[in-house]
C-alpha cells in the first residue's frame, strides 16, 4: 500500500514536471473573455501559465481550472513591495484572496519582469532583491510559503562571457550587478525557488544578417542540409550547434562560478514571432517550436546539464497588438495563436503522441460585424498627400500597422492599400464606431472583405476593450530583448564559426 501511494505520488510529480507552460499577456486593443482564454489553455493541454500582473479579470478566468499560475508584481510596484508592509498587502490582495477551493492554483510570484535589463539603467537594481525577500517572507507568514515561491524572471543579458573567451564555460554574471545576482541566487537557493530566465534565439538573428541561421534552431542542418560547424568550447570539449544551448550553459557556468551550479532553472519565456520582420515567419516559427518541443519531450537537457529536463513557458499565447514596438515590429506577433485564438501552425503540445498537430482554436469567439474601413477613392481629399499621410500616421500611432513593414505579411501593398489597412486596424480597434472611419472624409465603411492575398484585413473580436489610454503605440511596456548580450553571443559564435 505504501509503495502504491509512493508510486501515485511519483506519477503526480512527474506529471506536473512535464506540463508545458505558456505566457498569457494581455496587451491587446480588444480581448477575448478570460474564461474563453482559460478554456483555450486547457483544450491545448497547458498545465502552467505565466501572467504579467495579478489582474482580477485574468485571475477570474484561471479560478477553478487547476492550471498552475505564475502571477507577477510589475516593475512599477517593486519599490512599494521592497518594504515588508507593502509586500504583505500585495500578498493579501493577490495571493491569499485566491487561496480557496476553486480559487487560483498559484505556484510562483514573479517579482518584477526583466528588472535588470540594461535598458533600465539600474532603475530597479536596489529594490528588486529586497522585494523578492519580502514577498517570500510575506508568503511564508501568510502560510503559502511551502507551495508558492517567489522568483525574478530575468533577461539573458544578466550574464555573458568575456569577449576574449566567448564560450559558455566562461559565463559569469554581468559585472555591474554581480553583487545583486549573488544575493538573489543565494536567496532563491535558500527558499527553494528556481532561477527564471528568458532566452530568445530569434533575437540573435534579428538585425544580424551575419548570424548563422541554423544556430537559431535545434535541428542543425534542418534535417535536410549539412549540420553547421559546431562551436567548440575548448575548456571542456563540448560542441554547440545552437544558440539556446550555448546561452543556457553560459548561465549554468555563471551559477557554478558563484557556488550554485545545481540551482534549478526555468525558462520564463521562449518562442518565435510570425510577422513584423523577415525572419519572423510561420515556417521559421514552426521549425523553431518543432525543435524546441522535441527536445523538451526527449527529457534531454543542455550539454552542461544533460539530465535536467528543460522547463519552459512559451512566449506567447496570443498576438498582442498594443505592445510597445520599441524592440521591433515583431513584438506584436509572438502568439502561437492569432489575436482571436486561431492556431497559426502545427505544434507538438504533447497531445498526439509526439506528432505536431494544429492546436485547437478558441471556442465560442464572438466577432464584430463583417465590416471593414477602407480608403474612399471618391473623396475630394484623396489627392491631398499631406492629408493622406497625416491620417495614416494617426491611425498607425493608435493601432497596429506592423504587418505593413518590408518583408511582412502586408508588405507589398501600394500606398492606397496601406491607407486602407491603416484605417481598418484603427476602426476595428475602436470597436467599429462610425466616427472611427472618417479620417477627414478619406475613409468609408465597406461590407466586402478588403483582405488581399496573405494580407488579412481583420475583423476584431467583440471582447473587452483595453481602453483608449492604453491603445498607445509607444506605451511603457518593457522591451523584451537583451540586445547587447545577444549581439555579444553573436559575435562570439561568429568568431568561433569563422575559425
Ligand atoms: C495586487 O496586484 C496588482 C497587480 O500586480 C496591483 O495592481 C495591486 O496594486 C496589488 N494589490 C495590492 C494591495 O498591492
Ligand atoms: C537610460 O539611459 C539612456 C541613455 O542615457 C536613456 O536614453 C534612456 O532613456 C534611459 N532609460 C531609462 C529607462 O531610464
Ligand atoms: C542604488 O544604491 C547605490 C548604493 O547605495 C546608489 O549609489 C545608487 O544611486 C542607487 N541606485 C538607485 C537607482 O537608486
Ligand atoms: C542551497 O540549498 C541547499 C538546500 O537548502 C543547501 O543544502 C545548500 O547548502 C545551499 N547551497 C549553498 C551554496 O548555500
Ligand atoms: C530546411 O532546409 C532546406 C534546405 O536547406 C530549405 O529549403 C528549407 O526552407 C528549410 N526549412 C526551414 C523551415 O527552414
Ligand atoms: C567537435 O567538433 C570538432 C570540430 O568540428 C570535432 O573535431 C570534434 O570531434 C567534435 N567533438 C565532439 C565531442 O563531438
Ligand atoms: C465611388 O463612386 C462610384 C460612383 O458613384 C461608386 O460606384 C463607388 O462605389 C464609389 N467608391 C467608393 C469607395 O465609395
Ligand atoms: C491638405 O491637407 C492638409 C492637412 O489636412 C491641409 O492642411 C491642407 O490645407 C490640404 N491642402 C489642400 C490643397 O487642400
Ligand atoms: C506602406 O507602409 C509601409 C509602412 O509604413 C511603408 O514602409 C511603405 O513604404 C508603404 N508603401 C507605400 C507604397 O506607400
Ligand atoms: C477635406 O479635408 C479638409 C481639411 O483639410 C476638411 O475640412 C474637409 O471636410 C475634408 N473634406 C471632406 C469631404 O471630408
Ligand atoms: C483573417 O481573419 C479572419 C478573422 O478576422 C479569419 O476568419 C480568416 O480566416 C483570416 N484569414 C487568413 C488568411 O488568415
Ligand atoms: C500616448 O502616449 C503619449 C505619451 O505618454 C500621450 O501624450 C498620448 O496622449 C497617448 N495617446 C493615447 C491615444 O493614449
Amino acid at each position: 500500500m505504501a509503495a502504491l501511494i509512493r508510486c501515485a505520488a511519483l506519477v503526480i510529480l512527474v506529471g506536473l514536471a512535464e506540463g508545458l507552460g505558456v505566457n498569457w499577456g494581455t496587451m491587446a486593443t480588444r480581448r477575448l473573455p478570460p474564461k474563453t482564454m482559460a478554456r483555450l489553455l486547457r483544450d491545448n493541454g497547458f498545465s502552467k501559465v505565466k501572467i504579467f500582473d495579478a489582474d482580477e479579470s485574468t485571475m477570474s478566468g484561471l479560478a477553478g481550472t487547476g492550471i498552475e499560475a505564475m502571477i507577477a508584481v510589475p516593475n512599477d510596484l517593486l519599490a512599494a513591495v521592497s518594504d515588508f508592509d507593502g509586500a504583505r498587502k500585495w500578498v493579501r490582495a493577490n495571493v491569499t484572496k485566491y487561496a480557496f477551493r476553486g480559487g487560483v492554483n498559484i505556484k510562483f510570484v514573479a517579482v518584477g519582469n526583466e528588472p535588470f535589463l540594461k535598458a533600465y539603467n539600474g532603475t530597479y537594481d536596489n529594490v528588486t532583491v529586497p522585494a523578492l525577500k519580502n514577498i517570500q517572507r510575506a508568503l511564508n507568514e501568510a502560510g503559502h510559503g511551502a507551495s508558492v515561491k517567489a522568483t525574478v524572471p530575468v533577461n539573458a543579458d544578466v550574464y555573458d562571457s568575456p569577449p576574449d573567451n566567448p564560450v559558455p564555460s566562461a559565463g559569469a554574471f554581468r559585472a555591474d550587478i554581480a553583487g545583486v545576482m549573488a544575493d538573489m541566487v543565494a536567496f532563491l537557493n535558500h527558499s527553494g525557488a528556481p532561477f527564471s530566465v528568458n532566452i530568445y534565439p530569434f533575437l540573435s538573428l534579428y538585425g544580424n544578417d551575419d548570424f548563422p541561421l541554423d544556430y537559431a534552431f535545434f535541428d542543425p542542418g534542418n534535417g535536410t542540409g549539412p549540420a553547421p560547424n559546431p562551436v567548440v568550447d575548448a575548456a571542456n570539449g563540448i560542441n554547440y550547434t545552437n544558440v539556446f544551448d550555448a546561452n543556457f550553459d553560459t548561465l549554468v557556468s555563471a551559477l557554478k562560478r558563484i557556488g550554485f551550479g545545481d540551482l534549478p532553472v526555468v525558462i520564463g519565456e521562449v518562442g518565435w514571432p510570425t510577422d513584423g520582420d523577415k525572419h519572423a515567419t510561420v515556417p521559421y516559427a514552426e521549425r523553431f517550436y518543432a525543435g524546441l518541443l522535441k527536445r523538451i519531450a526527449s527529457g534531454r537537457g543542455t550539454p552542461l546539464r544533460p539530465k535536467a529536463r528543460i522547463e519552459v513557458y512559451l512566449f506567447g499565447l496570443m498576438d498582442e497588438d498594443a505592445k510597445s514596438v520599441a524592440p521591433g515590429n515583431f513584438e506584436r506577433h509572438w502568439g502561437i495563436f492569432t489575436f482571436d485564438g486561431r492556431p497559426k501552425f502545427p505544434l507538438d503540445l504533447g497531445l498526439h503522441g509526439g506528432t505536431p498537430a494544429m492546436p485547437k482554436p478558441a471556442r465560442g469567439v464572438h466577432y464584430l460585424p463583417r465590416r471593414w474601413c477602407v480608403l474612399n477613392t471618391n473623396s475630394t481629399n484623396v489627392s491631398n498627400e499631406t492629408a493622406l499621410a497625416d491620417n495614416v500616421g494617426y491611425a498607425c500611432s493608435r493601432a497596429d500597422c506592423t504587418a505593413l513593414g518590408f518583408g511582412c505579411s502586408c508588405g507589398t501593398l501600394d500606398a492606397a492599400g496601406n491607407a486602407s489597412y491603416a484605417f481598418n486596424v484603427y476602426y476595428q480597434a475602436q470597436g467599429q464606431v462610425d466616427s472611427a472611419c472618417d479620417f477627414q472624409g478619406l475613409a468609408v465603411v465597406t461590407h466586402e472583405d478588403a483582405s488581399r492575398g496573405a494580407c488579412n484585413f481583420t475583423v476584431q473580436v467583440a471582447g473587452e476593450s483595453l481602453g483608449t489610454t492604453a491603445v498607445n503605440a509607444t506605451s511603457a511596456a518593457p522591451p523584451v530583448a537583451a540586445w547587447e548580450w545577444v549581439a555579444g553571443v553573436l559575435a562570439a559564435l561568429l568568431l568561433l564559426v569563422s575559425d
